[in-house]
């Protein structure tokens, strides 16, 4: 039986890594790097640095494969991703059955945390039920971009004993701020904070968290909003590519 660790790996520094990642990252064969182009070259350069730092195993080997890109022309979003998402699988099949031999463990190094806004603990199902090469697998949690985001403002997530959502910036008009007092949004091409109308709002906003180009800015959403959206696009025009995830919140602490 092959087996394959799916390991998170932090949202951007290297120093994310916890103790059982590094173990992980150890007892791989194989450690397969995904690559997405020249703009995000950076995401696998930190990947790169992580395997360089902390694998001792002289007798591993690293496997960069192209991911697939999505395509949008012509279909429905839901139709986009799950396309996407077969082709990954088809690449991933064809990786452990090519580059890992019968008995051997694979690594695939995740962003942040798997379970987050991740899609390769579904592939890994879909890759499982084409039977086409068995397997076994196990997940090891990461830091997120959450807990980036949240470290760097020095705040907790949630006001105390209330929910936090988190979505993305597509859905962000469904939920803060009559449905969520916190909002957590990730995944937001379309800086859809720019579409919040609530003088109470409040923002803490980061990008490339945890990456020397880290990039903080927090207040209240209708002052520091025009600054934050230059800054993104100043910040975007200079490195070629952005990641960034923001939380919006309203009312107080101990607040009914
Ligand atoms: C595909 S999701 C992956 C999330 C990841 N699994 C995690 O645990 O954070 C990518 C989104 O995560 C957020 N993100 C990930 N890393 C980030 C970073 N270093 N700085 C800012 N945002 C980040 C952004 O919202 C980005 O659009």
């Amino acid at each position: 039986m092959r087996n394959v660790l799916v390991v998170g790996i932090g949202a951007g520094n290297p120093e994310h890594m916890t103790v059982q990642a590094i173990n992980a990252l150890n007892k791989a064969d194989i450690l397969f790097i995904p690559t997405k182009g020249d703009a995000k070259v950076q995401l696998a350069d930190v990947r790169r640095d992580i395997v360089s730092r902390y694998v001792t195993n002289p007798h591993s080997r690293v496997v960069e494969f192209e991911v697939p890109v999505r395509q949008v022309a012509d279909r429905s979003y839901h139709r986009s991703v799950d396309d996407w998402h077969a082709a990954i699988a088809t690449a991933y099949e064809r990786l452990l059955i090519e580059e890992l031999a019968e008995g051997q463990t694979g690594a695939f190094l995740v962003w942040g945390d798997p379970m987050l806004y991740d899609s390769t603990l579904r592939i890994i199902d879909r890759v499982r039920a084409l039977q086409t090469v068995a397997f076994d697998y196990a997940v090891i949690p990461g830091i997120t971009s959450i807990q980036a985001l949240a470290a760097s403002h020095r705040i907790p997530l949630n006001l105390v004993g209330k929910p936090v959502e988190i979505t993305t910036g597509r859905r962000l008009a469904e939920s803060f701020p009559h449905k969520s007092e916190t909002a957590v949004v990730m995944l937001d091409g379309e800086q859809a904070f720019m579409k919040i109308d609530d003088p109470e709002a409040r923002i803490f906003w980061g990008a490339y968290l945890g990456t020397e180009q880290e990039i903080i800015i927090s207040g209240r959403l209708a002052h520091v909003r025009d600054d934050i959206l230059t800054t993104r696009a100043a910040a975007r025009a200079q490195h070629g590519w952005i990641m960034d995830i923001y939380l919006l919140q309203k009312g107080e602490d101990f607040e009914e």
